[in-house]
C-alpha cells in the first residue's frame, strides 16, 4: 500500500515547553492507526500539527508526498481538503444554529466544491454513509434535536462530504457511553473501507484502539513509547506504561468488546 501520511521526528513546543518530542508515524492509504495515551500525552497536538493548526518546532509531515510545513499556503489549503479532523465533543463543534443539511454541506462551500445540487447530493450521500437514514428524517434538525451518537454521526458526515483521504478522529467516543463507543468505532472501520479512508483514531482507551485498528502507537509525555501491531501491543506490552494502560482499560469496555467479537 502506498504511504499517505509520513510524520518524521515531529516536535512541537508551546512557549518553549515541549508538548510533542521526536514523534514518527506512518499511515498508508486506507489504513487505520490508533494513537493511544493518557491525558496530556501529546495526542491532540500531533493531530493539530497534521491538520496545520499548530506549527512544528522541528520535523516534517508529508501528506501524499508533499511536505506540509514547506508547502505554500494555497497548496496547503488544497491538501487540507483531503483530511478532516473530528473532535471529541460534537455538541461543541457543530454550529448550534445550523440545520443538519447545512452543517454537512458546509465544507463543500468552504472549499468551493460543486454547485448547489452537487452539494446537496454530496450531503445526502454522506448522511447515508453514516447511516442517518432515511436522510429526510435528519436534514432539517438542529444539533440539539439529536442524540449524542447521532451528533457524532453528523460530525463524521460533515468530515466525509469532501471525500477526504484522511480522517483524524480525536477522542470521538469520549463523550458517549460504552455501547455507543463501539458503534462509533465500528462505523469508523466501515467508513475506512466504504470511503477508502485512512483513519488516525486518537483515544485514551487501549481496548477500543485494539478493536478499531491494526496498528497502534502509544504516547506518553510527548513521545511514542511503543508501537506496532495491535495484537502484539495489547497481549505483550513491552513498556510498563502500556501495561498499565492495558490494565486500566475499563472492564465494561472489554466485556462489550468480547461480546461483540464473538
Ligand atoms: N495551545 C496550547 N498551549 C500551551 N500548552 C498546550 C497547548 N496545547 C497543548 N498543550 C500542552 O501540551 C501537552 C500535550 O497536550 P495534548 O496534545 O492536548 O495531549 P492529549 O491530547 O494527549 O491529552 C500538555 O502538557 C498540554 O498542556
Ligand atoms: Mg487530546
Amino acid at each position: 500500500m502506498s504511504v499517505l501520511l509520513e510524520i518524521d521526528s515531529l516536535s512541537v513546543g508551546f512557549d518553549g515547553v515541549p508538548a510533542v518530542t521526536d514523534v514518527s508515524l506512518t499511515v498508508a492509504a486506507g489504513e487505520s492507526v490508533a494513537l493511544v495515551g493518557g491525558s496530556g500525552a501529546g495526542k491532540s497536538t500531533v493531530a493539530r500539527a497534521i491538520a496545520g493548526l499548530v506549527e512544528p518546532t522541528t520535523g516534517t509531515i508529508r501528506f501524499d508526498g508533499v511536505d506540509l510545513v514547506a508547502a505554500s499556503r494555497r497548496h496547503r489549503r488544497e491538501l487540507r481538503r483531503d483530511m478532516h479532523l473530528v473532535f471529541q465533543d460534537p455538541y461543541a463543534s457543530l454550529p448550534p444554529s445550523m440545520r443538519v443539511r447545512e452543517i454537512v454541506a458546509e465544507p463543500m462551500a468552504i472549499h468551493r466544491l460543486g454547485d448547489r445540487t452537487q452539494r446537496r447530493d454530496a450531503a445526502m450521500a454522506a448522511l447515508e454513509a453514516v447511516h442517518l437514514t432515511p436522510t429526510a428524517d435528519y436534514l432539517d434538525r438542529f444539533p440539539h434535536e439529536l442524540s449524542g451518537g447521532q451528533r457524532q454521526r453528523v460530525a463524521f458526515a460533515r468530515a466525509l462530504v469532501t471525500r477526504p483521504r484522511l480522517l483524524l478522529a480525536d477522542e470521538p467516543t469520549s463523550g458517549l457511553d460504552a455501547s455507543l463507543r463501539i458503534e462509533i468505532v465500528d462505523l469508523m472501520a466501515e467508513l475506512a473501507v466504504t470511503q477508502n479512508l485512512a483513519v488516525v483514531h486518537i483515544t485514551h482507551d487501549l481496548a477500543l484502539a485494539g478493536h478499531s485498528c491494526e496498528n497502534i502507537a502509544v504516547m506518553r509525555d510527548g513521545r511514542v513509547v511503543e508501537s506496532g501491531c495491535a495484537d502484539d501491543v495489547l497481549k505483550n506490552p513491552i513498556h510498563d506504561y502500556t501495561a498499565a494502560l492495558v490494565a486500566a482499560a475499563s472492564g465494561t469496555t472489554q466485556e462489550d468488546l468480547h461480546v461483540r467479537s464473538t
